[in-house]
């Protein structure tokens, strides 16, 4: 199905909170506000920020599944959770994002770029609406998120930015070719901004997982249907662990587990046109629909 027909609406409009007001809880580490938080990685995120001490801002489309998730936040790791329902594919709605928090006094410590949208397919059999609708969220609002709350922090002399990218980072990906390059201009921005931030208190990291077995890659949600086989997978839990060590230890690239790292690397290694023909196989073994 073509990823607009399924598109869903944000079901609330306006932030709701598990808890009233901006009182937050008691020992706070600091707010995290991670966006694509209502399934998925962002959703295991989110729990290890709250394990970690962070009270958060949940951000996503879908208002139920956030505000679930930010209850038993609450209820399981005592921190204080709030939700904001937005399109962050929507023009203006990461300003309108930003407005909100700063009318209730709320200051974002660690930014986590976490939502994004996959198509898989030849890249003529994927709508050009579709495509546009990628980059929007994939590219634009993250850097525009970026943009929004990395000045605060820069002026406070701290915060972390952590960038969900992909092991699709490091080369082109035929079946992939608008994600891969959309994941391909996060790690470069995150890198290019690792560089500006040094000494300034603030650091910025890309995580580049390979495939996991979210609703991303088991078509199970809008957008990728690769069916690829199990044993190729990593947990949501066991990526959002590697994201959240590596965001705290101010990391610039984290490739979660050895599979992965072995393939960044010998990735790297490779002369572009290598790099080209391997990744044309592996498009067509393994993604080709
Ligand atoms: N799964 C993988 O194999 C894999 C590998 C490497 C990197 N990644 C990256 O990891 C991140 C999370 O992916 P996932 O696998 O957890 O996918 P997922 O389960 O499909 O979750 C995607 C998240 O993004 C949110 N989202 C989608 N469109 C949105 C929009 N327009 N505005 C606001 N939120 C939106 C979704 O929530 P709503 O629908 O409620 O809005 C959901 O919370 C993505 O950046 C992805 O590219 C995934």
């Amino acid at each position: 199905m073509p990823r607009s027909a399924a598109k869903a609406k944000p079901t609330a409009k306006s932030r709701t909170g598990t808890k009233s007001g901006t009182t937050r809880s008691s020992g706070s580490k600091g707010l995290a506000l991670i966006t694509g938080a209502s399934r998925g990685i962002g959703a295991e995120l989110a729990k290890q920020f709250a394990r970690g001490g962070y009270d958060l801002v949940l951000v996503a489309r879908n208002a139920g599944q956030l505000l679930d998730l930010a209850a038993l936040i609450n209820e399981e790791h005592g921190r204080w959770a709030t939700t904001v329902a937005a399109d962050l594919g929507e023009p203006g709605a990461v300003q309108k994002l930003r407005r909100q928090l700063q009318e209730e006094g709320i200051e974002v410590d660690v930014l986590v770029n976490n939502a994004g949208l996959l198509d898989n397919g030849d890249f003529t059999d994927i709508s050009l609406s579709d495509h546009l609708q990628l980059i929007e969220l994939n590219i634009a609002a993250l850097t525009a998120l970026t943009h929004q709350f990395l000045g605060p922090m820069r002026q406070r002399g701290s915060g972390r930015i952590l960038n969900v990218a992909s092991l699709a980072s490091f080369q082109p990906v035929p079946q992939l070719a608008v994600y891969a390059a959309s994941k391909a201009y996060v790690l470069s921005l995150t890198e290019a901004l690792s560089e500006e931030l040094k000494g300034t208190g603030v650091t910025i990291t890309a995580l580049c997982p390979g495939f996991v077995r979210t609703g991303m890659t088991t078509g199970g949600t809008d957008g990728g249907d690769l069916h690829l086989p199990s044993v190729l997978m990593l947990s949501p839990e066991f990526v959002a662990q590697e994201g959240y060590k590596a965001c705290m230890k101010g990391e610039t690239i984290h490739v979660p587990g050895l599979g992965g790292r072995l393939v960044a690397g010998i990735t790297e290694l490779q002369p572009r046109a290598v790099r080209r023909v391997t990744s044309g196989l592996l498009g067509r073994m393994l993604l080709k629909k």
